[in-house]
C-alpha cells in the first residue's frame, strides 16, 4: 500500500477529531438552538442524544475507518461491496455541501473578526442592519469566503501529519484558552446569573417534538457524525490505539465547548437584556450590540477574540470536511492530493455560491417556495443534518447485518485489552444493533416530515 500518512500518536488524533467536531456548530449553533428551545431543556436532551446516540455511532465510525484503512467510500467498499460502497459515496457527497454553505458562515465570522479587530464594526449604530447589509454585499462575501477556503485548502494540502495534525495541536488549544478568558469574562457581568439560570435550570414543560428534533441534528452535525469524517479519520490512526477511550474524549472535548460556549453566551445575553430567541443571527447581532457596550478598547479586544475563535474552531472543522473527498479521490482515483485539493477547494467554493446569495440578493433563493419560504442556505444545512441522521442510522445497520458485530468488537480490542466482556462493549453492541436504527430511522422520517410540511400541520 503507498504510504497515506497517519497521525503521529493518540493526541495527534484525538485533537485532529476534536477539532473536526468543534466549529462553528458548537460556537454558532449550539447557544441559538438553546436559546430558541429553552435553554437548559435543550441542553438535556442534547446530552441525552451524545450519550445513548452520537457516541456508539463514533465508535463504529472509527473502528471501519481504522479496519481498512481507507477512505469512506473504500472503507465500505472492501467490508461490504458496491452496494455499500454507495453509503460511503452519499457521506462523501453530504461532506461536499456541508462545506459549500458552512465555508460561507466562517466567512462571516472571518469579515466580523477582522472588522471588529482592524476596522470599526463596533461603532455602527444598528447591528441588526449591518448584519443584514453584510451578508448581502457581495464583494465582502466573495473575499472573505474565498480566504476561508484557501486556509482550509492550505492545511489540508500539506498532508495529514504535517497539515491537518500540525494546525490542530496549535489551533484547539489557543481556542480553549480564548473560551475560558470569555467565560470568565462573562461571569463577572452583572445580571450574568440569570443567563446561567436560563441555561443550566430545565423548564421540563419546554421539551417539545422541536426540541428533540432539533437536539438530535445538531448532537450529529456538532460531532460531525454519520457522513464519514471519522472514518476518514480513523483510517490514519494506528493499531495499538485504543479507538474506544479516544472516541470517549473527542465526544467530551466536543460536548464541553458546546456547554461552554452556552456558558459564555448566556450571561453576556441576559446581562445586556438581550434576548436569546433570537435564531442564527444571535452570534453576528446580538453580541456585537454587547462588545459595543463595552466601551472601545475593551470591546475591540474581547470582540476580536470571540470572532477568532470563532475562525480557528471554523477552520478545524473545514479542514476535515475537506479531507473527505480529498482521500476518496487519493486513496480510490490515485491522484496526487495537492492538485486534488486545490480543486476541489474551488468547486465547493463554486457550489456554495448559491448559499451566499441567498441571504436576500437573490430573492428567489430568499424564500423558497418548496421550503416553507426560507432560505436557500437553510434548506443545503437542513438537508445535510438529515442525511447525517440517516447515514449514522444505516452505518449502525451496516455493521450489525454485514460486517458483523464480532467483527468491530475485535477490531475496537486492539489497543484495549480490557474491552472484551466490558460493560462498555454490551452497552456498544445494545446501541449499535437495536437503539440507534431504530431511534435515528424514526426520527430521521420525522425530521423530514417536519422541514416540508412542519410536524404540528401534519399531527396537530
Ligand atoms: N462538527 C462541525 C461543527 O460542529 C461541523 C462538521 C460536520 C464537520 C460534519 C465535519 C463533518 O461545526
Amino acid at each position: 500500500m503507498t504510504n497515506r500518512g497517519n497521525f503521529s500518536g493518540r493526541l495527534g488524533f484525538i485533537l485532529a477529531a476534536a477539532g473536526s467536531a468543534v466549529g462553528l456548530g458548537n460556537i454558532w449553533r449550539f447557544p441559538y438552538l438553546a436559546g430558541q428551545n429553552g435553554g437548559a431543556a435543550f441542553l438535556l436532551i442534547y446530552l441525552l442524544c451524545i450519550f445513548l446516540l452520537c457516541f456508539p455511532v463514533m465508535v463504529g465510525e472509527i473502528a471501519i475507518g481504522r479496519k481498512v484503512g481507507s477512505d469512506a467510500y473504500g472503507s465500505y467498499y472492501k467490508l461490504g461491496g458496491r452496494s455499500w460502497g454507495f453509503l460511503g459515496l452519499f457521506g462523501i457527497l453530504a461532506g461536499i455541501f456541508i462545506l459549500s454553505f458552512y465555508n460561507v458562515v466562517a466567512g462571516w465570522a472571518f469579515g466580523y473578526f477582522l472588522e471588529i479587530s482592524f476596522g470599526d464594526l463596533l461603532n455602527h449604530p444598528d447591528f441588526g442592519g449591518f448584519f443584514g447589509a453584510y451578508v448581502n454585499d457581495i464583494s465582502d462575501n466573495l473575499w472573505f469566503s474565498l480566504g476561508f477556503m484557501v486556509f482550509t485548502a492550505l492545511i489540508v494540502s500539506q498532508g495529514v501529519q504535517k497539515g491537518i495534525e500540525a494546525a490542530n495541536k496549535i489551533m484547539m488549544p489557543s481556542l480553549y484558552l480564548i473560551l475560558i478568558g470569555l467565560i470568565i469574562y462573562s461571569l463577572t457581568l452583572p445580571n450574568a446569573m440569570a443567563g446561567v439560570k436560563f441555561y443550566l435550570i430545565p423548564e421540563l414543560s419546554e421539551i417539545k417534538a422541536q426540541t428533540v428534533f432539533d437536539a438530535l441534528r445538531q448532537a450529529f452535525f456538532s460531532l460531525s457524525l454519520g457522513m464519514g469524517a471519522l472514518i476518514t479519520y480513523g483510517s490514519y490512526v494506528k493499531k495499538d490505539q485504543n479507538v474506544v477511550s479516544s472516541a470517549a474524549v473527542i465526544s467530551i472535548a466536543d460536548t464541553s465547548v458546546a456547554f461552554f460556549s452556552g456558558l459564555m453566551i448566556f450571561p453576556l445575553v441576559f446581562s445586556a437584556g438581550q434576548s436569546p430567541t433570537e435564531g442564527p443571527p444571535l452570534v453576528f447581532m446580538i453580541l456585537p450590540q454587547i462588545f459595543h457596550d463595552m466601551g472601545p478598547i475593551i470591546g475591540r479586544v474581547v470582540g476580536g477574540s470571540f470572532f477568532l475563535l470563532l475562525c480557528f474552531a471554523a477552520l478545524t472543522s473545514t479542514v476535515s470536511l475537506l479531507e473527505v473527498p480529498a482521500a476518496y479521490l487519493v486513496d480510490q482515483k490515485k491522484l496526487p492530493r495537492k492538485g486534488v485539493v486545490w480543486g476541489l477547494a474551488l468547486l465547493i467554493f463554486i457550489i456554495g455560491l448559491p448559499s451566499m446569495v441567498s441571504q436576500g440578493m437573490v430573492p428567489f433563493l430568499n424564500k423558497l417556495p418548496f421550503y416553507q419560504g426560507r432560505d436557500f442556505l437553510t434548506f443545503v444545512s437542513d438537508m445535510c443534518d438529515i442525511s447525517l441522521t440517516i447515514g449514522g442510522g444505516l452505518m449502525c445497520v451496516f455493521i450489525t447485518y454485514k460486517w458483523k458485530i464480532e467483527n468491530m468488537n475485535e477490531e475496537l480490542s486492539l489497543g484495549n485489552d480490557t474491552y472484551m466482556g466490558s460493560i462498555l462493549q454490551k452497552y456498544i453492541n445494545f446501541t449499535i444493533q437495536y437503539v440507534c436504527p431504530l431511534l435515528l430511522g424514526i426520527l430521521s422520517i420525522l425530521v423530514i416530515i417536519d422541514k416540508f410540511f412542519g410536524i404540528d400541520k401534519v399531527f396537530g
